[in-house]
C-alpha cells in the first residue's frame, strides 16, 4: 500500500507551495480594515496530526481521493466525493478586498465528530418576510435571538460573527481538501452550492431557536420572486434593529425594486422600472425553471469532485443568487458585506436571501416530483462539518438533506405568480423583429479563445440537429455551452447570453432572446486561472423564438462588467434526467 504513505506525506503542509507562501514567507497584509474586529485563531494550540481526527471511513475515502488525484494529473476524470474539511488544518483565508490574512477558522479544531440526525421537532414553517413583519410576537423573538447571538463571547462558536466565519471558511479557501493540499474546499460554483447552504441555514436557525428556547423558530424568507417581496424586506432596513447592517447599497432600500439584470454597472440592468421590472424578473424566474427542469445540472451547477479545482460551473439559480448578493452589497469597493462571500453572512438579510434560494430549490424539487438531481455518490456522499445547537461538531452529507420529511421544516405557501405568467415575446422584441432594418454577417466562433470585455461577442453556432421530435426532446435537452471561461477581473463580473434566429449567415442587430447569465462576486486568488463553464438549456427557448428549424443560431455574449476570455461556444444534446420517461409535472406554458 504505497498509496498510504503517499497520502500521509501529501497532506503535510509543505506539500503546497501556495499554502507555504500564505502561511510563511510572505507577510500577511490586510488591505483594508474590516468593520468588525477579527478574532485571530493564530495562537490556537498546535493541531494534532490530521489522521487522528479522521475516522476510518474518512481515511478510506482519502485514499480513494488520492488515487483520483494521481489520475487527475493525467487529466482523467475524478470519481470521489468532496470530503469534510480537516479542522486542524484550517488556515488563513483570503478575499480580494479584505486581504490574505482573514481569520475565518472556527474556534474548535477537534473533538468527537458525530453523524448528524435531524431533530424531531414539530413541523417548522418558514414564513415570508413581508408576512412576519406583521407578527410582532415573532419579530420580538427573532430580534431577541439575534441580539443574544451577537452578545455571546467572541470565540463562542454560536457567536454571530463566528457563524458568519463558517461561510467565509468554506468559501474563501481556509480549508484545503483532505488529500489535496493545494485544492481548497469551495461550496459555491457548482453542485454543492444548494445542499451546503441548506445545512448552513438549518444549523443557524436551530441555534437561534435554542438561544430563545423555541424549538419551532424559523427564519423568514425574502420572497423576491414574488411581486410582494421584490424590495429589500423592511425587517432589515430599520436601522434601530439588531437585524440591521449598514454595509449595503442603501440606494437600493425600499421602495426600489430588485433587478435580476443588475450588474454594478449603474446604467445597465434590465432597463425596466415599476411593473415592467416586476414582470421582467418574474419571467426570468419562470424561464430559468422551464429551461433547466429537465437536467438538474443546468439549475444547480456542475459536478465538483474531490481534488478538482473550484472552477466556475454555476447553475442558473446560483447566478441569480449572485446577482442578489451584488445588488444588496455596498455599491462601491469593497462591496461588503453581502457583496463578498467572506463577509456576506454578517448581514442578517443573507439568511433570508438563502431561505428563498432554498425555497426555490424546494419548488424545483416539487416540480420534478422529487426525481433525484444527481444520482451519483460523488454528490450524495460529499461531506461537511457544522457545529450544532447542542454544541456538538457534526458531520453531514448531501444525501441527508434531500428528503423534506427528514428536515422537519417547510415553507409557507405563498402565491407564485410567475408560474402562470404569460412571458411570450416581449413587445420590445416583437417590434424590433417587425422593423428589422438591416442584417449583419455573423461569423462562426474563433479560432481560438476570444476576449470579451467591452463589446458584444456574436457567433454563428451550428446545432447538432434541427426539427427534433417531441420524443427526442424528452430524451435529450439542447444545451448551449460556453466553454473555458477565464475571468480576467478581480471585481464582480457578469455577462449575459442571448440567442437569435439567423437568416442564412446573417442576423438582425437585435440580440434576440435572453438565454441566461454568468455572474460572480468579487473573489480571491489570481492564482486560480482555472477555466469555468456555463451551460444553458435552450430546448424551450428555441420553441419560443420559432427556431426549431434553424441549422445555426446566433449567440451573443454581452459583457456587463468585468473581462473574460471565452474558449468556445458550442451546442450539444445532453441526456435529460428523465430519459425514457416523460416529465409528469411541467411548468405551465411548456
Ligand atoms: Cu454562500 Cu449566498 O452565498
Amino acid at each position: 500500500m504505497s498509496t498510504t504513505v503517499g497520502f500521509l506525506s501529501t497532506i503535510a503542509p509543505s506539500a503546497c507551495p501556495l499554502h507555504d507562501r500564505r502561511s510563511g514567507a510572505a507577510p500577511c497584509r490586510r488591505l483594508i480594515r474590516s468593520r468588525i474586529s477579527c478574532h485571530s485563531n493564530g495562537d490556537a494550540p498546535q493541531p494534532p496530526p490530521s489522521s487522528l481526527l479522521m475516522d476510518r471511513r474518512d481515511v478510506l475515502i482519502a485514499l480513494g481521493g488520492l488515487t483520483g488525484g494521481a489520475a487527475a494529473a493525467g487529466k482523467m476524470a475524478l470519481a470521489a466525493p468532496v470530503m469534510r474539511p480537516d479542522l486542524s488544518k484550517c488556515h488563513d483565508a483570503s478575499s480580494l478586498v479584505l486581504g490574505d490574512c482573514l481569520k475565518c477558522c472556527p474556534p474548535y479544531t477537534s473533538g468527537d465528530i458525530v453523524d448528524y440526525t435531524f431533530p424531531e421537532t414539530p413541523l417548522r414553517v418558514r414564513r415570508a418576510a413581508q408576512e412576519v413583519i406583521k407578527d410582532s410576537e415573532y419579530m420580538d423573538k427573532y430580534k431577541e435571538a439575534v441580539r443574544r447571538m451577537k452578545k455571546l463571547p467572541d470565540d463562542h462558536p454560536w457567536n454571530f460573527y463566528q457563524q458568519a466565519q463558517i461561510h467565509c471558511a468554506y468559501c474563501n479557501d481556509a480549508y484545503d481538501q483532505v488529500g489535496f493540499p493545494c485544492v481548497p474546499v469551495q461550496i459555491h460554483y457548482g453542485w454543492l452550492f444548494l445542499p451546503w447552504h441548506r445545512y448552513y441555514l438549518h444549523f443557524y436557525e436551530r441555534i437561534l431557536g435554542k438561544l430563545i428556547n423555541d424549538d419551532t423558530f424559523t427564519l423568514p424568507f425574502w420572497n423576491y420572486d414574488s411581486p410582494h417581496g421584490m424590495t429589500m424586506p423592511e425587517i432589515f432596513t430599520d436601522a434601530s434593529s439588531p437585524l440591521y447592517d449598514g454595509n449595503r447599497n442603501t440606494s437600493h432600500y425600499p421602495p426600489v425594486i430588485v433587478d435580476y439584470a443588475h450588474s454594478h454597472d449603474y446604467t445597465a440592468g434590465s432597463g425596466e422600472t415599476g411593473n415592467g421590472l416586476v414582470r421582467a424578473n418574474q419571467c426570468v424566474m419562470q424561464k430559468t425553471f422551464k429551461r433547466s427542469l429537465q437536467r438538474a445540472e443546468l439549475f444547480m451547477g456542475e459536478p465538483q469532485r474531490a481534488g478538482q479545482k473550484p472552477c466556475s460551473g454555476p447553475g442558473q439559480l446560483e447566478c441569480i443568487h449572485n446577482t442578489i448578493h451584488n445588488w444588496v452589497g455596498m455599491k462601491e469597493y469593497p462591496h461588503t458585506d453581502m457583496g463578498d462571500f467572506a463577509t456576506a453572512a454578517r448581514d442578517c438579510i443573507f439568511f433570508s436571501h438563502h431561505a428563498n434560494i432554498d425555497r426555490l430549490w424546494h419548488i424545483y424539487q416539487t416540480m420534478r416530483g422529487y426525481k433525484i438531481e444527481f444520482n451519483n455518490p460523488d454528490w450524495l456522499d460529499s461531506t461537511f462539518i457544522f457545529y450544532d445547537e447542542n454544541e456538538q461538531i457534526v458531520r453531514v452529507k448531501v444525501r441527508g438533506c434531500l428528503t423534506p420529511d427528514k428536515l422537519w421544516y417547510t415553507y409557507q405557501e405563498v402565491p407564485i405568480p410567475w408560474i402562470d405568467l404569460d412571458c411570450g415575446k416581449s413587445t420590445e422584441t416583437k417590434e424590433k423583429t417587425k422593423t428589422e432594418p438591416s442584417l449583419v454577417r455573423v461569423e462562426p466562433f474563433g479560432p481560438g479563445p476570444m476576449e470579451l470585455s467591452k463589446t458584444a461577442l456574436r457567433a454563428r453556432v451550428p446545432r447538432p440537429k434541427k426539427n427534433r421530435l417531441k420524443a427526442e426532446k424528452e430524451d435529450e435537452v439542447e444545451v448551449l455551452q460556453i466553454k473555458d471561461i477565464v475571468v480576467d477581473t478581480e471585481g464582480p463580473v457578469r455577462f449575459d447570453v442571448y440567442i437569435a434566429k439567423p437568416y442564412g449567415d446573417q442576423a438582425g442587430t437585435d440580440y434576440g432572446e435572453f438565454a441566461g447569465t454568468f455572474v460572480r462576486l468579487p473573489h480571491t486568488k489570481k492564482d486560480y486561472k482555472c477555466k469555468g463553464s456555463l451551460k444553458l438549456g435552450i430546448t424551450s427557448l428555441l420553441e419560443d423564438i420559432d427556431a426549431d428549424d434553424s441549422e445555426n443560431l446566433v449567440v451573443t455574449l454581452l459583457p456587463q462588467i468585468g473581462k473574460f476570455t471565452i474558449g468556445d461556444v458550442v451546442i450539444k444534446l445532453l441526456p435529460t434526467d428523465y430519459r425514457g420517461t416523460s416529465l409528469k409535472r411541467k411548468i405551465s406554458g411548456d
